[in-house]
This record gives C-alpha cells, structure tokens and sequence, in this order.
C-alpha cells in the first residue's frame, strides 16, 4: 500500500524533476540597478536592443554557473531552458523590475545544448578539442579583472580573439553562438572567482551599475 503511494508520488513528480532548472538564480538578488533603464519602472526611456543585451548578460552569469559545474555550455533541453526563464523571471520579479523583457529579449530554444550551436561545442571537452588549453582566455581572464585597471580590458580582448580566431572560421554564421561560449568558458571555467564575482558580472559580461554582495 504504501509502496503503491510512493511508486505513484514519485511518477507524477518525475516530469517536474527531469525538467526542473539547473541554474540558482539568487545571484540576481545581489546585483542590483545595474541598468536603471531598463530596470526601473519609473523610468521611461528604454532601448530594446540594450536591455535584451543586459537581461541576456544576467542571465548568461546562470549559464556559466551551469557551466562550472555540469561542463556543459548550454542546458539539456527546451523543457527545462522554459522552466530556467520562468525562474529567472520569478527572480526578477521578487525584485519589482519589469519582467515582460524576458518573452521579449529571450528565446528558450536559443539556450539549447545542440551540435549546431557554434561548431559542434557543447562541453568543456568539445572546446579543448577545438581550441585547446592553451587558449588567450586561458592566461588574461584567470583574476583581478576590475574596471580600473587594463586586466579586463585584456581580457576582452582574448575573448574576442579567441571567438574569432579558434572558434568563428569553421563556420561564419555562427559568431554571436561562438561569442557567447567564450564568455561563458571565461566566466565558468577560466576566472579563478567564478561565475559568480564581480570579475564576472562587471569585465566579462559587460553588467554596468551598482552590484553588490559578489565575491571579489
Ligand atoms: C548574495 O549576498 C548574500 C549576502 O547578502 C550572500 O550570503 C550570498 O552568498 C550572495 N550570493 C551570491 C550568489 O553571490
Ligand atoms: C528610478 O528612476 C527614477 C526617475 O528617473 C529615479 O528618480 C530613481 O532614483 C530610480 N530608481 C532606481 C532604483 O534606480
Ligand atoms: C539602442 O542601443 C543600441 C546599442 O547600445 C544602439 O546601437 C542604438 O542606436 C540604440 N537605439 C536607439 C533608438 O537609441
Ligand atoms: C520550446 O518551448 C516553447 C515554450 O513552451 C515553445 O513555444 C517552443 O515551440 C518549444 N520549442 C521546441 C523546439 O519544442
Ligand atoms: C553554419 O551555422 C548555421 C547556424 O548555426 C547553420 O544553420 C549551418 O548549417 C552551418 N553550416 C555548416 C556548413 O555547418
Ligand atoms: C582594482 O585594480 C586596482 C589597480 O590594479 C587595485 O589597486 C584595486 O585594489 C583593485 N580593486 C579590487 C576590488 O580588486
Ligand atoms: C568552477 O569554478 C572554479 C572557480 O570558482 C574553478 O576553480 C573550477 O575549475 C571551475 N570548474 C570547471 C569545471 O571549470
Ligand atoms: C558599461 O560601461 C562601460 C565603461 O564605462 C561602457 O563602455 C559600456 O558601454 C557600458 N555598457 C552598458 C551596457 O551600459
């Protein structure tokens, strides 16, 4: 009898569980007004193509989380990439920002594992295969990448040298896919804070504003 229970609990919680997202978004909570434009209600002037960039950037810091420790770039799939924009929008909202940028500026498919994304790269070891070990990122994104001195700089550079020299040539059309793993093999894999810091938020992904709370 109580068998019967469990065994019948646990099949219908199974959908939620196989589908539930990877990614705990509490970061979110500790960066705040990084983009009073976008993110304030009371403000009025708003560019689409600048908040869809910031929103993506927030919720790339998720990706790079996923990243450092599945070493996977991208999530399983689509089920779960709707159920990690439903939390993300929850996140949002806990904060009082405006959520209808997130149906607006992201599309579940687009963070899907899939061998088209950018050349075949899907794990850490497909992006060892393609452009080794020894990449710039490697040696300019490691620490230490604040604003004001030239190590985020540099680091930028190397990821824009490194998407464009390693990964882009295969195939042309996919330079935003391939821009994106650099930043996310930078963020999760390579900065020695993690995806998590400062470093990140503010040199990799570009986060402009007031953020607190984040390690280093
Ligand atoms: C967010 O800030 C709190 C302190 O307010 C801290 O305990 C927590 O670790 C921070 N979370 C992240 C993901 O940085
Ligand atoms: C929101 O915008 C209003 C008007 O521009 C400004 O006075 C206020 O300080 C902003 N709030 C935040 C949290 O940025
Ligand atoms: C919106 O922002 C983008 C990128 O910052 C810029 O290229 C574009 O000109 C802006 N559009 C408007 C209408 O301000
Ligand atoms: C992914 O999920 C969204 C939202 O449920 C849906 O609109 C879209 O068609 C799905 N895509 C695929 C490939 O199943
Ligand atoms: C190049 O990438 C695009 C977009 O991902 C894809 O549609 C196309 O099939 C790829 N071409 C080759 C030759 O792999
Ligand atoms: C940022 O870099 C400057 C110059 O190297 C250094 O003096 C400062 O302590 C650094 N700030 C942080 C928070 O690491
Ligand atoms: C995860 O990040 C830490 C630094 O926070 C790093 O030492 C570790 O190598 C990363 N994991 C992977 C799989 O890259
Ligand atoms: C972030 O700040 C840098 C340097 O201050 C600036 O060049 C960049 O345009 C800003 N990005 C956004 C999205 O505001």
């Amino acid at each position: 009898m109580t068998m019967n229970i469990i065994f019948i609990f646990s099949l219908s919680m199974l959908p939620l569980m196989i589908f539930a997202c990877p990614i705990n978004f509490g970061y979110v909570r500790n960066i705040t007004q990084f983009d009073p434009t976008c993110f304030n209600t009371s403000s009025i002037i708003s560019n689409e193509t600048q908040c869809c960039h910031t929103l993506k950037s927030l919720f790339s810091l998720g990706l790079a989380q996923h990243l450092n420790v599945s070493s996977m770039f991208l999530l399983p799939d689509n089920h779960t990439s709707v159920s990690c924009l439903k939390d993300f929008q929850v996140e949002l909202a806990s904060l009082e920002v405006p959520t209808h940028w997130v149906p607006t500026c992201l599309d579940p498919e687009y963070f899907v594992s899939s061998p088209s994304f950018c050349d075949r790269i899907e794990s850490l070891d497909d992006w060892f295969r393609i452009a080794g070990k020894k990449t710039s990122i490697d040696s300019f994104c490691k620490d230490n990448l604040n604003l004001s001195n030239n190590h985020c700089v540099n680091c930028l550079t190397a990821i824009r040298i490194t998407y464009r020299n390693d990964l882009m040539p295969i195939n042309h059309s996919n330079a935003e896919s391939c821009l994106l793993l650099a930043q996310l093999y930078a963020a999760g894999s390579v900065n020695i804070h993690g995806p998590e810091s400062k470093d990140v938020a503010s040199c990799i992904f570009q986060l402009n504003g007031t953020i607190v709370n984040m390690g280093m």
